[in-house]
This record gives C-alpha cells, structure tokens and sequence, in this order.
C-alpha cells in the first residue's frame, strides 16, 4: 500500500491521500516540515537496533559502489534495467540497486515520473531505531519515490498476486492449478520453520505496536517476505492507519499473522483446485501455523485483531464496488472456527 514513514520525521501528507486510503500523520509530524528535516537523532535514550540503517549510510555505500555518479541518475538506470525489478503490489514496483545490501528503490506507479525526480529533492526521513525492519522508508521524494530497507527472503504468494486477485474477484477468471499448487508448497514451507521463527515474528510485531502507531497490510499476502535460509519471517508494507479507514484497535496482532500467512482472499479457492490428499496437506499445514501463531502470541501478548481485519477487507469490497473479501474471510473463518472462533 501507499507505505507510511516510521519515525518522527514528516512528509507531505498530501502527497499519500488517495480516494480510497486515507492516510494517518501523527500531530508530532504536522508539526515539522519536510524541507527542516537534518539527521539528529530520534529521542529515545536507549537506542537499540537497525541504528546504522538509514540515509547517510544508504549514500556511503552508494558512493563506495558508484564512485562519481549522481544517486538520481543511478536511480534511473536502476529501475530501466530490468534484472534490478524484484515485484510489484498493487501500487509500487520494487527494484533492488546493484552492488547495496540492505537498500531497495520502491516507485509508486502513479506518483512517479523521471522528470520529477530530477526536480524534487530527496529527503531523509528521521528513523524510530526501536522499530524493527518492517522494510519501512529511509528516504523520499513526495513524488512516488523511496528508498525503503531491504527485508531478506522471498515474498510469500503469486509474483503477480495484485493482478490474480483483481480477475478472481471480478470473476474474470478462475485460479489455475499451478498458483493452486505455488501457494500450497509456500504454506507447506512456512509451517515446517521452528516455532522461534514465529516468536520473532510476534516480538517484531509487539515492538511495532509499542513504538509506532503503524498499522500491518494485511491485504497482500507478498507483504510476508519469508527467509528460507535464516528461517525468518517477516513483514514488510505498512499502512493507513486507525481512525481515517475506521479501524479498531487491537490493529496489529494475532490476524495480522495468520491472514498474511494464509490469504483468506484466496484459500478456499487454492483448497479447491487440490486433489484430496494435497487438500489434506493444506488443513494440516494451515492448522500448524495457526497452532504456532497463536503460541508466539500468547508468548508475546498479541492479542486477536479480527474485527480490525473484517473493516479491511470491507473496506476493499467497499472501495472495488464487489462482494468478495468480506465472504471469503468470513468462509475462512469458519473453515478454522476450532482454532480461530
Ligand atoms: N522492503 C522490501 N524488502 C523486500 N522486498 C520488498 C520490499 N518492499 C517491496 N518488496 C517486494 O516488492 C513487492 C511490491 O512492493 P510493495 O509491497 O511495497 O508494493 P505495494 O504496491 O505497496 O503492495 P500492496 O499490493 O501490498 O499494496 C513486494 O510484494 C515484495 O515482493
Ligand atoms: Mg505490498
């Protein structure tokens, strides 16, 4: 979604409206401007981790890298070379910069052309250090571009999910048996890693909610970036939040996991495509990430956050004119009443 700064620092507010997403500035960001921004420190005394991740590391490793050239120009060349392209959602594509680890670019398709990133000035955005990497935005230009943190791993549905999604619900189309079986092998996966992985999870998430007033989207099941290798997983994409699209608090918690994980939106239509063995395969596997999202919740403190969920997905059904997130979630939650009532 249109992703929301997690820090103290301010960005045109204007510039993240939309007709559909309201967005949400707290008052401390009303209060500054973008154009005084400078690099002091966030405020709270005991700074733990992510300290180096942020703008002025971004530029030195640019420079290490690029030597003499201008970020902008290698902002372009980037994002026109198509081997940098990692995925896009509903709004943005992502592109990662040859030679830099921990940094992506993030282009949203209807803010951004070349000629107003050559005009605009790139502005830091001052970072909350006690936020974990929820792949937030370092750095913007109020004209669609970002550099945002890199989260390691691979996203967790259909590359092309935004469009999937869109001629599902409109039922231009069914799911084929392939994306059947891509997300079934993704949930398969996810409910093999350890139960530490998941407890990370909830910690971030409870870390999220102490320190920001971020709320998770939950609706694109790519915003879970899952790290085989490390076995982490992990949560990228936050959003509008709170009061202007009428949420309800708890807003990040227990559903926040599990819908991400297992895509109300499309799970009862992956269920059907499989034969009966792997449609068994999938209960299970989906009952063995709930089983363990709910203990690293409960470790953590993470409470049920379904009726926050609900007036998302009616808000989607709202905004497309349709009836289908709404039902689908409510037939999701009937499937897994036993453990989600
Ligand atoms: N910080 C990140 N780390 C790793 N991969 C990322 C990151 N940001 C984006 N990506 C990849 O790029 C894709 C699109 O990015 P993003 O989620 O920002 O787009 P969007 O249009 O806002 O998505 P949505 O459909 O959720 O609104 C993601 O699904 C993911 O595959
Ligand atoms: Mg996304």
């Amino acid at each position: 979604m249109l992703i929301q700064p997690i820090s103290i620092g301010y960005t045109n507010p204007n510039n993240y409206k939309t007709k559909n997403i309201p967005t949400f500035i707290p008052e401390v960001q009303k209060q500054s401007s973008s154009i005084n921004q400078s690099y002091a420190p966030f405020l709270y005394s005991n700074i733990s981790f992510e300290q180096k991740l942020n703008y002025c590391d971004f530029l030195h490793e640019l420079h290490k890298i690029h030597k003499n050239k201008s970020i902008k120009n290698i902002v372009l060349s980037t994002i026109n070379n198509k081997e940098n392209y990692i995925g896009s959602g509903f709004n943005a594509d992502v592109y990662s910069i040859p030679g830099i680890e921990n940094y992506l670019i993030r282009i949203e398709r209807k803010n951004f052309n070349p000629k107003s990133l050559l005009e605009n000035p790139i502005i830091p955005e001052l970072q909350n250090e006690l936020a974990p990497n929820f792949g937030q935005y370092i750095a913007c230009n109020d004209h669609g571009f970002f550099i945002t943190k890199k989260v390691h791993g691979k996203s967790h549905s259909l590359p092309n999910w935004s469009e999937v999604i869109k001629d599902l619900e409109t039922n231009k189309r069914e799911l084929k048996y392939k994306e059947a079986e891509l997300i079934l092998n993704k949930i398969v996966n996810l409910s093999e890693f350890p139960q530490k992985s998941y407890d990370d999870l909830a910690q971030n998430i409870q870390k999220l909610n102490k320190y920001t007033k971020c709320e998770i989207d939950i609706m694109n099941p790519n915003n879970l970036i899952v790290d085989d290798e490390n076995k982490t997983i992990n949560i990228i994409d936050l959003w509008y939040k709170h009061s202007e699209n009428g949420s309800v608090a708890p807003f990040n918690g227990v559903d926040s996991m599990v819908n991400l994980m297992l895509d109300p939106l499309t799970y009862d239509k992956v269920f059907n495509k499989l034969s009966f063995k792997l449609q068994d395969k999938l209960t299970e596997s989906a009952q063995k990430i709930i089983d363990k999202i709910l203990i690293a919740s409960e470790k953590y403190g993470l409470e049920r956050n379904r009726e926050n969920a609900k007036i998302i997905y009616k808000d989607i059904d709202k905004n497309l004119d349709i009836e289908f997130a709404t039902p689908a979630y409510e037939k999701f939650l009937e499937t897994f009443a036993d453990k989600l009532a």
